[in-house]
């Protein structure tokens, strides 16, 4: 459970989550705009905490707990991955990519390692040393997704990593993500979109509405949707 504010002004966002990913799944969350999307992935990822609930991740128990206390989650755990791609302008693909590394406690040398055996891993062993406007959005996407993999990390959460890219970009990014929830090491893939046909490809779909999320299928998600029309 998460809500923000308090009395009169206090919105409940998220009412009583109950969902479970498995290892090398791919997961889409979709739902209207303001629906609690962004909020659930930031709880789950340890950048902020829930009222009520837990989570469990890899052996780790959380949910409740401040930032400050789920740091442990936030360099092992989870990577992330965004709709801008939020890539340092100055550096190259190899250098975004050890940063990151680097910041979570690995040796520079290590970290370099790591980076490139990462940015191999995502089609871009001929663009290591390209800083991201010298990249395509797509590219610069693998490079967000390099980031997010170097740590050997057990979980992705990706808020509409599609959203800024055309539609062959697009299906790149989704043939890569399950490449990478197929492989040897089982990622599993929280992806939050607004797209059918991208959110078509994942394992398994979850609805989120009034503050639940629901397994659906496709045509009850665009079904439910037009019904209702916007929400804010
Ligand atoms: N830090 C915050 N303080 C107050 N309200 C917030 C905060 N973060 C999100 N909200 C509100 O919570 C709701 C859910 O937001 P969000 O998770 O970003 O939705 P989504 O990602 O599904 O579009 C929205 O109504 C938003 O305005
Ligand atoms: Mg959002």
């Amino acid at each position: 459970m998460k809500g923000f504010g308090s009395g009169s002004n206090r919105l409940e966002v998220l009412k009583g989550i109950d969902m479970e990913i498995s290892r090398g799944e791919m997961v889409a969350l979709m739902g209207p705009s303001g629906c609690g999307k962004s909020t659930l992935l930031n709880i789950i990822g340890g950048l902020l905490a829930g009222d009520e609930g837990s989570i469990d991740l890899d052996g780790r128990q959380y949910g409740l707990k401040g930032p400050a206390n789920v740091v442990d989650i936030r360099r092992e755990k989870v990577g992330w991955i965004f709709q801008d791609f939020h890539l340092l302008d100055h550096l190259n693909a190899l250098d975004n990519v050890a940063i990151a590394l680097e910041i979570s406690g690995v040796p520079a040398l290590e970290a370099e390692k790591k980076a490139e055996a990462a940015l191999i891993r995502v089609g871009l062993e001929d663009r290591m040393d390209h800083i991201p406007d010298q990249l395509s959005g797509g590219q610069q996407q693998r490079v967000a997704i390099a980031r997010a993999i170097a740590g050997e990390r057990p979980i992705l959460l990706a808020d509409e990593p599609t959203g800024n890219l055309d539609i062959s970009s697009g299906q790149d990014i989704i043939k890569l993500f399950k490449e990478l929830c197929r492989g040897e090491d089982q990622i599993s893939i929280l992806m939050v979109t607004h797209d059918p046909d991208i959110a078509s490809q994942a394992d398994r779909m979850l609805l989120l509405r009034d503050g639940t999320v629901a397994a659906s299928d496709i045509r009850t998600a665009w079904g439910l949707d037009e019904e209702d029309g916007e929400e804010e």
